[in-house]
């Protein structure tokens, strides 16, 4: 197993974000997480990428136990997320936003980290807007400069937090594209997801989650057709 999370608890006061979460992730696979809002889902992300320490449980990645690990350790074994809502560094441009990713992300040369970022922002669609200030991009080219720059880590499992929410529906299905592309590198992805026609276009497996607790997991169309599950996703359309 690539991931691998084990009795993951984390509370804020009363509030339970993970409640003896587990979860495991092969390399390669691509994994979708729904669940309403407030759920735990971007929480859980926070805690796999370091950001959050879980009170309990344990998260091994690539072999490695993580416990302690700080998010920039986590990144360079071969994690990278994007954010539910995009976080660039707005006054900087595109390619030097990749470039940071692929520097200290990843510890690259500057010109290794050159040519990777190159081909990435070409593999995203992003080339001709390399020198453009990342403050000055529309939503779409945002939310694919966050996996632009993740990618420029090089990672072995991408985290994705709501990257379609936003969209129209034209520019969702280019970005499904691009992150099934990216699932067929043989990156594995975690992608938390509303959008439920755009995660299903790209996952194998389907996680729900309900005030942090993993209430149901198997193949997407057989865990939708559960009555329990049903009613929450009525719940998150709405
Ligand atoms: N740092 C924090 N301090 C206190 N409460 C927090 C913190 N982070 C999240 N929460 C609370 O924990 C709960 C879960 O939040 P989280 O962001 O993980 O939900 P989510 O499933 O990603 O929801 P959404 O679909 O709205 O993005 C929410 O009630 C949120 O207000
Ligand atoms: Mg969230």
């Amino acid at each position: 197993m690539l991931l691998e999370v084990e009795g993951l608890k984390k509370s804020f006061g009363s509030i339970v974000v993970a409640d003896d979460l587990d979860l495991s992730i092969a390399t390669g696979e691509a994994v979708g997480i729904i669940g309403p809002n407030g759920a735990g889902k971007t929480s859980m992300f926070n805690l796999i990428a370091g950001g959050l320490s879980p009170s309990a449980g344990s998260i091994r990645f690539d072999g490695h136990d993580l416990a302690g690990v700080p998010p920039q350790g986590r990144c360079r074994a071969g994690m990278a997320r994007t954010h539910q809502i995009p976080q660039p560094f707005e006054k900087l441009t595109v390619f030097e936003n990749l470039l940071v990713g692929a520097v200290y992300g990843r510890r690259r040369t500057e010109r290794e980290a050159t040519q990777s970022c190159g081909e990435i922002l070409e593999r995203l669609g992003l080339l001709r807007r390399a020198n453009a200030l990342a403050g000055s991009l529309t939503l779409l080219e945002r939310k694919r400069l966050e996996m632009a720059r993740a990618l420029a880590t090089a990672p072995k499992l991408l985290l994705l937090d709501e990257i379609a929410g936003g969209l129209t529906e034209g520019e969702c299905a280019e970005l499904v594209a691009t992150i099934g592309d990216i699932r067929k590198s043989g990156i594995a992805i975690l992608w938390i997801e509303h959008i439920v026609n755009a995660l299903f276009a790209v996952i194998d497996r389907l996680v729900v989650l309900n005030f942090g607790r993993k209430i149901a997991e198997g193949l997407p169309k057989e865990v939708m057709q559960r009555p329990d599950v049903h009613q929450i996703y009525i719940g998150i359309e709405a």
